[in-house]
């Protein structure tokens, strides 16, 4: 199987993961991301529904980036893991744009019906304590997936309904706009994803509850966690014969540890003849060496956050290169392309990769990326230097006069310009530039330098490296333009 995979986990509660979303949906991701292609995403708009505090959301995305990181890392090769696109969902702003084209297409009474807007109400909520952000949740997560057009959506049972909602609002918009932009993606849900009860064996493991057992927390607390787990309330005595239906520490065993020897205990424990307590520091012992590797990631991935800041911009310029690929092709189909469209601002832009080789170069300082339409607006042109004087009272400056010709004259009101460059510390004289010819930027603002103003800039290029020993800028060297027609521009 190779297809195209695309799921998210929301960062609510505090962001941690406990084996319960490890069974019920992390544990599918890992097996599904060896042979196909996965966009994972972590949901951080989705939690603001719920989430409304900074803090708060700020650090339960942090936690489980750590988590999943931690998870996916372990428990794949290197090879494996790369192969992932793993980013967050607020990195890709084509998740909102999408969302409020869906928006249009989505009938009212379809989002009635969904059950994370449906539950609300039924716990005695007003409507008017339900923020529309809950109500077209449905239309984000649609979002999430079609901008990827999966095959599959591998998600839990009680996300089934979503990707249902998905797939009506892709086949509305593919028929009302005529154009099939959108596929209808499978939600994907494998039988053997029970979703596992919590500690108190009642209830669905949440850390609301208070019934989990967590991953990376500390020995002690999982071990406090894990001696907590309900098994059997009829068995007083070690000796007593104990039951197996509904014991947790069983249930458990089944997913995490060796089978020959949770068989064995099975068995003993039927007849009387091993206490709970055992079992139990069975159990321990088992998830602790199911999760060396990813407790052990964990540690490393908590302690270099910059390593984590890659993978997330890797994602993000991955994911967003598909992203904006596929928006592109709704802009088009919804009629918001025509004549005067600038097309350019909606190409893929994978700005991240480029934005990030960047920094590294400059040592991390920032620079700004620009897009081809704004570069466009410089405007270089050929000029040639009549007059050439050193500056009095400085010691830098040369003053230039140049001269662009008659079309420049036209636009500008005036052939000539007078252009400052300050390079007489470099040995530069008048004589260097009178009667040559130079490339120069002619419609910069101008600026001031000394009594005069400076109505353009000449165009140079970093000369060879200094001599050992010297320190400071390298030597400009000037770009002839000989040879070109004067006021010529460079496009
Ligand atoms: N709503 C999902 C949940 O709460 C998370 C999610 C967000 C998601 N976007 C998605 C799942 C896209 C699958 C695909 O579990």
């Amino acid at each position: 199987m190779n297809k195209r995979l695309v799921s998210g986990i929301t960062p609510s509660g505090d962001g941690s993961l406990h084996i319960g979303n490890y069974l019920g949906a992390v544990r599918q991701f890992i097996e599904l991301a060896k042979s196909n292609e996965t966009y994972l995403m972590v949901a951080d708009l989705h939690a603001l529904t719920t989430i409304q505090d900074k803090k708060q959301l700020s650090a339960n995305i942090e936690t489980l980036v750590l988590n999943e990181l931690s998870l996916l890392r372990g428990f794949l090769t290197e090879k494996e893991f790369a192969k992932i696109v793993f980013f967050r969902q607020s990195d890709v702003v084509e998740h909102t744009e999408l969302q409020s084209i869906l928006n249009n297409v989505t009938p009212l009474g379809l989002i009635k019906r969904a059950h994370a807007y449906k539950d609300k109400l039924q716990k005695d909520v007003m409507e008017d304590d339900i923020n529309v952000g809950l109500f077209s949740y449905p239309m984000l997560m649609a979002a999430d997936i079609l901008l990827y057009k999966p095959d599959l959506v591998p998600v839990g049972k009680d996300q089934k309904q979503h990707v249902e909602i998905t797939r009506d609002i892709a086949g509305r918009f593919n028929k009302i706009f005529a154009k099939n932009v959108f596929t209808l993606p499978e939600p994907y849900i494998p039988e053997a994803v029970a979703a596992v009860l919590g500690t108190d064996g009642k209830r669905k493991m949440s850390k609301s509850l208070g019934n989990i057992i967590s991953i990376f927390e500390d020995e002690e607390k999982i071990r406090k966690q894990v001696m907590g787990t309900y098994t059997d309330p009829t068995r007083i005595h070690a000796t007593d014969p104990g039951h197996l239906e509904g014991n947790m520490v069983f249930t458990y065993l089944e997913f995490f540890a060796d089978k020959t020897k949770t068989d064995g205990l099975k068995e003993a424990y039927k007849k009387g003849q091993v206490a709970d307590i055992e079992v139990k520091n069975y159990l321990f012992e088992s998830l602790m060496k199911y999760f060396t590797n990813a407790r052990k990631t964990y540690k490393e991935l908590a302690a270099n956050p910059a390593a984590v800041k890659k993978i997330l911009e890797d994602g993000a310029g991955k994911a967003r290169a598909v992203a904006a690929g596929t928006m592109a092709e709704v802009r088009e189909a919804v009629g918001l392309v025509n004549q005067y469209s600038n097309t350019t601002n909606h190409q893929i832009l994978p700005i991240l990769p480029i934005q990030n080789k960047l920094n590294q170069m400059n040592g991390g300082e920032n620079i700004s990326i620009i897009t081809i339409d704004e570069f466009t607006k410089v405007e270089l042109r050929v000029g040639k230097v009549i007059e050439a004087t050193n500056k009095e009272r400085s010691e830098k400056l040369i003053r230039l006069v140049v001269e662009f010709g008659p079309a420049f004259a036209k636009s500008y009101g005036e052939a000539k310009r007078i252009i400052f460059t300050g390079v007489r510390g470099f040995g530069y004289t008048p004589a260097d530039f009178l009667n040559k010819q130079f490339f120069f930027i002619t419609n910069l603002a101008p600026r001031k330098m000394m009594d005069e103003e400076s109505q353009g800039m000449i165009l140079a290029v970093d000369g060879d490296e200094l001599p050992f020993g010297q320190h400071g800028p390298k030597k400009p060297v000037f770009v002839s333009a000989e040879g070109f027609s004067i006021g010529a521009k460079i496009r």
